[in-house]
C-alpha cells in the first residue's frame, strides 16, 4: 500500500523544495535561518526589496541578475522570490542552452517560457466535490515509456464535510492532480466534477500533525453541507495552457501527429490574450505574473538578448530573473567580451544581486534542512564530514551527495548515513569543480 507521501516523493522533492520564502522579518531584515533559507543575508535582503518593488508595480522594464559562483544559492533565491510573491505564482526555469532546440526557433522557446510564467486565476461556478481528505491511497504503476519512473494509476480518496462522508475511486488524471497539488490527509480540497482538476483550499483546522513544508499555510474550517455542490471554483492556469487548449495541441492526437512541438500560431496567442483581457474586465479572472528564471545566461546569444529586452517592456510580461556564474566572457553570436556575456544595454537595465560562498556553519545548517527534506538520517560525524567536503568543494555537491549516501547506507543494511557511506559516494561521484573543468574543456572544443 502506497501512501501519498511515498508516491509524492518521486516528483516533489526538487532541489529547492525546502525553500518557502526569503526568510525576512517585516523590516526586510534577514532572519539567519528561516523559510528554509540560511545565511546569504545581503542577497536575501536585496531580493526582499525586489519583491516589494514587484508588488508595488515598480519593476516594469527591469529585470534581476543573480551573479555568483556555483552553488551559492542563486536558484534558491529565485525560488524564494517566487514564494514571497504568493500562492500559485508560476516559477519557470529555463537553462540558457535550452533555447537552441532543433525543432523550435529560439524566440519561440523564449516566448513559450514567458507564457508559462504568466498565471491566469480563473473564477467560475462549477459542480465540485469538496471536503477534508480523511483517507488517501494512491496506486502507482510504471510509466508507459520509462520503466524507471512511477506514475499514478488511480486513487481511493475519502472526503468528509461536517455532514457527510464518502469514499471515491478516481482515475489516473485526478490521481495525478492530487499528487501535483501535494494533497495529504487533513487537507481541504475541491475536485471539479467535470474536468477532475483538484484544488487544495488549505489545511483543515481539525487536521492532526503539522506539515513541515507548509508551516505558514492558512487553516480553513472543515466544510459543511453535502460533498457534491455548486461552488465558486478558483483555479490557476498559465497563458501557455490556454494557448494549448485553444489550439488543441494538448490532445492525445498530437502524440501521433507530432503536433506538440510545432510553433504556436501567433493568432492563437492573440486570441488567448483577447479572451483573458475580457475575463479580467468582467472580473472573472486575474493575471498573476510569475517568475521566469533563466540560468547560465551567458549561453544566450545576441538575438535572444534583444528578444528579452523587448519582452521586458511588454504589458503581459513575467518577472525576469537571470543568473550567471561567469565573469567576463564573449557574447554569443558576436566577438564582444562583456560581463556575464551580456550586452551592455541589457546589463544597464538589471538590478544585480551577488551571492557569496558559504562558510562551514551555513553549509552545516543547509545540509540539516536538506537531510530532513529528503528523509535522510545522518550521524553527527557524517554531518561534520559532509560539511567539510562542502567547504572544500561546493554546497551543491554535498547536497547532491545526500541521497546517494543514503543509498550506500541502505546497501550495507543501515538507515543512518555514516562517515563510511559519505566516503564511498564521494569517491564515486565527481565534485562540481572537477565537472566544471570538464565542461570548460568541452566548451573550448565546441565553440572554437
Ligand atoms: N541560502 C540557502 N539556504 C538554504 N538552502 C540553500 C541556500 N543556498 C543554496 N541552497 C541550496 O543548496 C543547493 C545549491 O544551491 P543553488 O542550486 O541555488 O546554487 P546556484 O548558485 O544556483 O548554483 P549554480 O551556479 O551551479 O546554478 C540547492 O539545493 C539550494 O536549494
Ligand atoms: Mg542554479
Amino acid at each position: 500500500m502506497a501512501s501519498i507521501r511515498e508516491v509524492g516523493r518521486f516528483q516533489r522533492i526538487g532541489a529547492h523544495s525546502h525553500i518557502k520564502g526569503l526568510g525576512l522579518d517585516e523590516n526586510l531584515k534577514a532572519i539567519p535561518i528561516a523559510d528554509g533559507m540560511v545565511g546569504q543575508t545581503e542577497a536575501r535582503e536585496a531580493a526582499g526589496i525586489i519583491v516589494r518593488l514587484i508588488k508595488e508595480g515598480r519593476m516594469a522594464g527591469r529585470a534581476v541578475l543573480l551573479a555568483g559562483p556555483p552553488g551559492t544559492g542563486k536558484t534558491a533565491i529565485a525560488v524564494g522570490i517566487t514564494r514571497e510573491l504568493g500562492k500559485d505564482v508560476p516559477f519557470i526555469s529555463l537553462h540558457g542552452s535550452e533555447i537552441f532546440s532543433t525543432e523550435l526557433k529560439k524566440t519561440e522557446v523564449l516566448m513559450r517560457a514567458m507564457r508559462k510564467a504568466i498565471g491566469v486565476r480563473i473564477h467560475e461556478f462549477r459542480t465540485v466535490y469538496e471536503g477534508e481528505v480523511m483517507d488517501l491511497e494512491v496506486k502507482t504503476t510504471r510509466h508507459p515509456y520509462n520503466p524507471y519512473q512511477q506514475v499514478p494509476e488511480s486513487a481511493r480518496i475519502t472526503l468528509a464535510t461536517r455532514d457527510e462522508r464518502k469514499t471515491f475511486t478516481v482515475g489516473r488524471e485526478i490521481a495525478a492532480y492530487l499528487i501535483g497539488q501535494g494533497v495529504r490527509i487533513g487537507d481541504v480540497i475541491q475536485i471539479d466534477a467535470e474536468t477532475g482538476r483538484v484544488i487544495r483550499v488549505g489545511r483543515s483546522e481539525e487536521a492532526k500533525g503539522e506539515r513541515y513544508e507548509i508551516e505558514a499555510e492558512r487553516k480553513v474550517p472543515r466544510p459543511s453541507g453535502p460533498i457534491k455542490k455548486e461552488r465558486e471554483f478558483v483555479y490557476t492556469v498559465t497563458l501557455h495552457d490556454l494557448d494549448e487548449m485553444r489550439s488543441r495541441r494538448g490532445s492525445l492526437l498530437s502524440l501521433f501527429f507530432g503536433g506538440g512541438e510545432a510553433e504556436m500560431d501567433s493568432t492563437v496567442r492573440q486570441e488567448v490574450d483577447e479572451m483573458v483581457r475580457r475575463m479580467v474586465e468582467e472580473g472573472r479572472a486575474e493575471i498573476i505574473p510569475g517568475v521566469l528564471f533563466i540560468d547560465d545566461i551567458h549561453m544566450l546569444d545576441i538575438e535572444a538578448f534583444s528578444f528579452i529586452a523587448r519582452a521586458m517592456e511588454s504589458e503581459l510580461a513575467p518577472i525576469i530573473v537571470l543568473a550567471s556564474n561567469r565573469g567576463i566572457t564573449r557574447i554569443r553570436g558576436t566577438d564582444i567580451e562583456a560581463p556575464h556575456g551580456m550586452p551592455l544595454d541589457l546589463l544597464d537595465r538589471l538590478l544585480i544581486i551577488t551571492t557569496k560562498p558559504y562558510n562551514a556553519d551555513e553549509i552545516r545548517e543547509i545540509l540539516k534542512i536538506r537531510a530532513r527534506e529528503e528523509d535522510v538520517k545522518l550521524t553527527d560525524e557524517a554531518l561534520e564530514y559532509l560539511t567539510k567536503i562542502g567547504v572544500e568543494s561546493s554546497l551543491r555537491y554535498v547536497v547532491q551527495l545526500l541521497s546517494p549516501a543514503a543509498e550506500a547506507a541502505k546497501a550495507r543494511g543501515s538507515d543512518v548515513v555514516d562517515v563510511e557511506d559519505v566516503d564511498k559516494v564521494r569517491n564515486l561521484f565527481a565534485d562540481v569543480k572537477r565537472s566544471v573543468e570538464e565542461l570548460k574543456k568541452f566548451e573550448e572544443l565546441m565553440l572554437r
